[in-house]
């Protein structure tokens, strides 16, 4: 059955129990605008007040799962405070505190946000050909959604150090290796791979599995939370920055950022 989503990019069909999320905007490679951000919180927050939802599965189109931010948006909000979002993200508010387990299928490239929502996911496949990255310092920001604190638990300070300082893209098998998936499959089998899992997920006992999910997450809870608010008021202010006006202008004219004159 499909259910109301309030944007068309953002695609909910609610069926075996399970809500599935699409992010449907592959004209921009599904990058996230505020309104997409809106939908998915809504649907998220949605299935897990509903009794009749136990999992919730989101993936994106067949060759690309998340481009991350609306780099437009970013540029507009640069320039003019009134546009920069009040207050936190309501999707990254909604998948840290969702209850019931999340899945997710990464099809293609995962970047930003695309990567950094799946560290507050329970259960991740990917296809051969995707791709990880959270460009924040190439775009002259800075991490978001807890990666700062998230990264870094599950693959080391030095490790995170080289995703993060130098943008470094992860293969799928590199992101496996890394810890950060649980698993590779062929590109054309991902996603009806993660919606098996997410049916027999939703076949467990719910109140034991929506435990067992609290428990794995309540140690890092508290610093998760404070780590978002803090990496908030960064990102904000790193958006006005010339470093971030700079390169976000080279990504719309096509060429290189260009840092040679920042202190
Ligand atoms: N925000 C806004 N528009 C985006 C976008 C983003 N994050 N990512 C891609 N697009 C748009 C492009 O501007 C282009 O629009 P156009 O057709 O109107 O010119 C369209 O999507 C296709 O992108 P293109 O770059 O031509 O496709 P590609 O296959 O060569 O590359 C990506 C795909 C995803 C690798 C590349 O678009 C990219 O690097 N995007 C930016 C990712 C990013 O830095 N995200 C922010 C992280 S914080």
């Amino acid at each position: 059955m499909e259910t109301a989503s309030s944007v068309a990019e953002v695609l909910v069909h609610n069926r075996n129990r399970v809500c599935r999320i699409e992010i449907n905007r592959p004209e921009k490679k599904n990058a996230l605008t505020r309104q997409m951000y809106a939908a998915m919180a809504g649907a998220i927050n949605g299935a897990d007040a509903d009794p009749e939802i136990r999992a919730i599965l989101l993936h994106g189109s067949k060759d690309c799962f998340c481009a991350g931010n609306d780099l437009k948006e970013f540029q507009l909000a640069g320039e003019n405070p009134e546009l920069r979002p009040a207050g936190s993200n309501p999707f990254m508010e909604a998948i840290s505190l969702a209850e019931k387990p999340m899945v997710a299928a990464v099809t293609g490239p995962a970047i930003g946000i695309g990567t950094t929502c799946l560290f507050h996911f329970d259960l991740i496949y990917a296809g051969q050909s995707a791709t990880f990255s959270m460009p924040f310092v190439r775009l002259g920001l800075s991490p978001e959604a807890g990666s700062s604190f998230l990264l870094p638990r599950l693959v080391g300070h030095q490790r995170a150090a080289e995703i993060l300082l130098l943008s470094k893209t992860l293969s799928s098998q590199q992101a496996l290796d890394l810890g950060i998936i649980n698993a590779v499959l062929p590109d054309n089998k991902v996603i009806d791979h993660a919606w098996d899992i997410s049916c027999k997920l939703a076949q467990q006992p719910p109140a034991s599995v929506r435990l067992t999910k609290a428990l794995l997450k309540k140690q890092a809870m508290a610093t998760l939370s404070d780590t978002m608010a803090d990496e908030l008021q960064h990102f904000a202010r790193r958006l006005e920055s010339g470093e971030c006006k700079e390169a976000l202008s080279a990504f719309f004219e096509r060429r290189e950022p260009d840092f040679s004159s920042f202190e």
